[in-house]
Formats: C-alpha cells, sequence, structure tokens
C-alpha cells in the first residue's frame, strides 16, 4: 500500500491522503464531524428568544441536552445571552428545584476563585469558613462564567473534582461528594485556547460534552424584533416603538448586543418624541456617562422608579452593571484611555478591565 506515493505497511490516517493499492486509488477524507441539528418549533428556550434559524437550532440542541446531567459549554460575545441560557437549561432540567450559582471566575484573584469553587476554612483575614461553590450547588447547577480565565492550577483543580465527583474540603479535611451539573461559558472560542496551550485539552473534553455558540446579535437581525416587543410588553406602560423604529435597530449592530439593545429601549422609553434622531441619539449615547447636574438628577429619578418595577435580582444586575459603567469610564478618562493605566488605578488586572469594557460595549485602546 502506498499513501501520497509513500509505501507503508500500517498507518493512522488523519488528514486528507490518497492512498493506493496495487492500482486502485483511493481517496480518505474524514468527515466534518458537526451534527447538524433540527430546529425547535419554539422561538424561545425558557427565557431565553430567539426566531432566527441559528437560535432555534441552538435551542433545539439545549432541548436535547437539558434532561441529563452533562456539562454544556455556551460560548459568545458580552451580552450575547450566555447566563441566560445557562439558567433557562437549569429550569428545564431535573435539577430546577435546585439552586443555579454563578461563579464569576474573570474578576478576581486567584486565591478569591479558589475559595470561590471550594470553600475556604477560618484564617487571620477570615473569620468564618464558608462552603464554596461546589457544595453551594448541590443538588442544582453550577454556572462557570468566564471559564478560559481559570489559572493552571484551579484548571487541574476543577479537573479533578469533576473527574472523581468530589472536592477536597479545605481546613474541615476529608472531602465532599459533589452533586452538580456544571455550565461553562466563555468569550473566547475554548477550542483555540486548547491550541494556544492556554486551556488543558483534557478538561475541555470533560466540559465540551454539549458545546454550543451563541453568534452575536448583528449576525441574527431577525431577533431584534422578537426581542424589541417582548422587552415592551414587559415593561406596562412603555411607548410601543414604530415598526420603522424597530427595522432600524434590527441594522444597527450592537456592540453590546442584547445587553444594549435593553439598555436603548429603556433609554427610548424616557424619551417622549421616537422619531428618526431620537434613537439614533440613544443609539449613540447609550454607554455616555458624561451629563449635566440637573439631567442626571432626572435621569437617576427615572432610573430608580424604573429599578423598583424590576425583581431584586434584576434590579441589582442593572445597579451593578451601570456602578461598572460609570466607575471603569471615569477611571478610563483620567487614564487618557489607556486601559494599562486605567486597570492600574482600579486595582484590576488588565484583561479583567478589556473584559469588562467589552462587555459594556465600550471600545477602548490597549498600551499608551
Ligand atoms: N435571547 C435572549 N432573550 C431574552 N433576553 C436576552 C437574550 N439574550 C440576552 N438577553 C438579556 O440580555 C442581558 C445580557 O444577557 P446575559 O447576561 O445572558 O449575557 P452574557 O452572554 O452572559 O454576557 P456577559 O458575557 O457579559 O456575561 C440580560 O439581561 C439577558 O436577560
Ligand atoms: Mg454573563
Amino acid at each position: 500500500m502506498r499513501i501520497e506515493g509513500v509505501q507503508v505497511l500500517e498507518a493512522k490516517l488523519l488528514d486528507k491522503v490518497r492512498l493506493a493499492v496495487g492500482r486502485t486509488e483511493l481517496r480518505f477524507e474524514p468527515e466534518r464531524s458537526e451534527v447538524q441539528w433540527p430546529l425547535s418549533p419554539h422561538e424561545h428556550f425558557g427565557d431565553a428568544l430567539g426566531r432566527s434559524l441559528v437560535m432555534r437550532r441552538l435551542f433545539a440542541l439545549l432541548e436535547r441536552a437539558a434532561p441529563t446531567d452533562s456539562p454544556v459549554i455556551i460560548e459568545g460575545d458580552a451580552g450575547a445571552g450566555k447566563e441566560v441560557l445557562a439558567r433557562s437549561l437549569h429550569m428545564r432540567s431535573p435539577r430546577a428545584e435546585g439552586p443555579f450559582v454563578v461563579v464569576e471566575l474573570g474578576a478576581s484573584s486567584e486565591p478569591l476563585m479558589e475559595s470561590d469553587l471550594f470553600g475556604h476554612d477560618v484564617s487571620s483575614t477570615r473569620p468564618v469558613a464558608r462552603p464554596g461553590a461546589f457544595e453551594e450547588a448541590s443538588g442544582g447547577t453550577l454556572y462557570l462564567d468566564e471559564v478560559s480565565e481559570l489559572s493552571n492550577p484551579l484548571q487541574a483543580r476543577l479537573l479533578r473534582a469533576l473527574e472523581t465527583g468530589e472536592i477536597k474540603r479545605p481546613g474541615v479535611g476529608g472531602t465532599a461528594r459533589i452533586d452538580v451539573r456544571v455550565v461553562a461559558s466563555t468569550q473566547r472560542d475554548l477550542e483555540a485556547e486548547v491550541k494556544a496551550g492556554r486551556f488543558r485539552e483534557d478538561l475541555y473534553f470533560k466540559l465540551s460534552v454539549f458545546r454550543v455558540r451563541v453568534p452575536p446579535l448583528r449576525e441574527r437581525p431577525e431577533d431584534v424584533p422578537l426581542l424589541v416587543r417582548t422587552f415592551e410588553a414587559r415593561s406596562p406602560g412603555a411607548q410601543r416603538l414604530s415598526d420603522q423604529t424597530v427595522e432600524m435597530l434590527s441594522r444597527h449592530d450592537w456592540p453590546g448586543n442584547v445587553r444594549e439593545l435593553r439598555y436603548v429601549l429603556e433609554r427610548l422609553a424616557t424619551f417622549p418624541d421616537l422619531g428618526a434622531s431620537t434613537v439614533s441619539r440613544a443609539l449613540g449615547k447609550n454607554l455616555d456617562a458624561s451629563g449635566d447636574e440637573s439631567s442626571g438628577a432626572r435621569l437617576r429619578a427615572e432610573v430608580t422608579s424604573q429599578l423598583l418595577a424590576l425583581p431584586y435580582h434584576e434590579a441589582k444586575e442593572r445597579v451593578l452593571e451601570s456602578f461598572e459603567k460609570t466607575y471603569l469610564l471615569e477611571h478610563l478618562k483620567a487614564a487618557g484611555g489607556v486601559v494599562t493605566r486605567a486597570a492600574q488605578r482600579a486595582g484590576l488586572p488588565r484583561q479583567s478591565v478589556h473584559r469588562m469594557l467589552r462587555r459594556l460595549g465600550v471600545q477602548a485602546g490597549d498600551e499608551g
């Protein structure tokens, strides 16, 4: 037998090759392993809405994954809807009655992340021992946000926990059995992170039993009218945008994805006149933190009444987001727009600041 003209006895075929046996030539070509899932008949998966084909395909896959205990990886840009999908997956799973616990792996230091996940013992700085998220999420779902940001040692520890189904309890001694379903999210392409040597391949395999990517909103403009109309219906008293305006919103490129769309809608709801110029103003200024005193006060009053109309967790998320935005933009302004310097001022890793800014849809320069 010859492969690409070379005589061989035995060979493992990985890529496209021509092999010849006697005078017969065969072409070997591995099939692309991507399975085309059918479309979900629904325009939502739990709280996550979507009528585009990509979203309905994604819903179909999650519908399949929901009743299982298998880990899921959700990839997608900031604000694209990873967490809302993860929550919906939890709500549609047999663990729905159990807790849904979120651990943010991007923004904190390694020791903090470690104790967030695995708990910590009494120490000089922490007077009370606390179980970690693995134990808190027992019987439910553990959402590992920004899993690509995990350090090497923590990747190893996470893998061990998933493989053995137990964790070592800090201090207390002994081990605890874990009973969680893990859903991990990332803004990066995790396979590429593996190839680049930044993410452990074995952990990637363990986590990616189901792997989905939420496309950015600009790649699914058909979803915009559905989102707009549903959000409108949920906020009583909000003015209904004209079809023309919705059409205009569908053509925007939404760097902050669905989160940005929600902000813009809130902003629009506070303007009495919904002409085209108002819309472009809302789109253009939606991340502008500046404003004079009186309009600031007016906005605050409006915001407070809007917040009270929301359930606690959602209101808290809103406040945190707007705090993050103001805080980071102020530091960024003071740092002349240089992220590295803004990060130093805020005492945060540069990567985290980049990620937070991306999430807020802010474009910023890097080194200065
Ligand atoms: N498909 C959707 N249907 C309804 N609401 C959505 C959808 N996608 C996102 N949202 C809403 O947009 C906001 C941002 O979504 P979410 O927090 O899930 O994004 P994310 O991908 O986790 O973002 P980040 O990477 O910044 O954490 C939330 O208020 C969420 O409810
Ligand atoms: Mg998120």
